[in-house]
């Protein structure tokens, strides 16, 4: 897959930890960070369940294929994306050109324990089972990976630790 940028991208499910690693992270390497969601709710000026009341999900996935597209010109960055960037063909196929793309695992159950607001994430509150909606996009999130953390059990602290020490393996940091 030819790069086009040199970002460092986050993707996984809901509550994968990929904000909160991001922040960590940029903090660390002194880098600018980018979190898809926040962005998001700042342009819209709405939150994330507005959006998706207002726009549909099909209106949310085309706002963050518009923030995926604004990256091949932005300054090197840590993105972290929310958990659906991957289901849509095109988000998913920029998002790999964009720079290193590391996949945060966790099971569906570990997720759900992990969010405390789940009201915040349509999708959690919706007909489809978090167990089930992991499993149709595992193989999204496996094809864009060029890097698997394991989260399972593990801290913020630890899995950041973890990104960290497999990005210098990479020579990416
Ligand atoms: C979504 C995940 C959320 C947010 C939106 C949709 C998803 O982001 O983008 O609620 O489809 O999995 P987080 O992964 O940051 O919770």
């Amino acid at each position: 897959m030819q790069k086009l940028a040199d970002h460092i991208i986050l993707i996984g499910f809901m509550g994968s930890g990929k904000s909160s690693v991001a922040r960590r992270l940029a903090r660390f390497e002194r880098m600018n960070s980018i979190d898809m969601d926040s962005y998001i709710e700042r342009e819209a000026g709405m939150t994330i369940p507005e959006i998706f009341a207002t726009y549909g999900e099909d209106g949310f996935r085309a706002r963050e294929l518009d923030l995926l597209r604004s990256m091949l010109i932005r300054d090197r960055s840590i993105l972290s994306c929310g958990g659906g960037v991957v289901v849509r063909d095109e988000s998913r196929e920029l998002l790999k050109t964009l720079g290193t793309v590391v996949y945060l695992q966790v099971d569906a159950d570990e997720a759900v324990s992990r969010i405390s607001r789940p009201e915040t994430r349509p999708l959690l509150t919706g007909p489809t089972p978090p167990t089930e909606l992991l499993a149709t996009r595992l193989r999204y999130y496996e094809d864009a990976a060029d890097l698997t953390v394991d989260t399972r059990g593990r801290t913020i602290m630890q899995v950041s630790t973890a990104v960290q020490g497999a990005l210098r393996n990479r020579g990416v940091l």
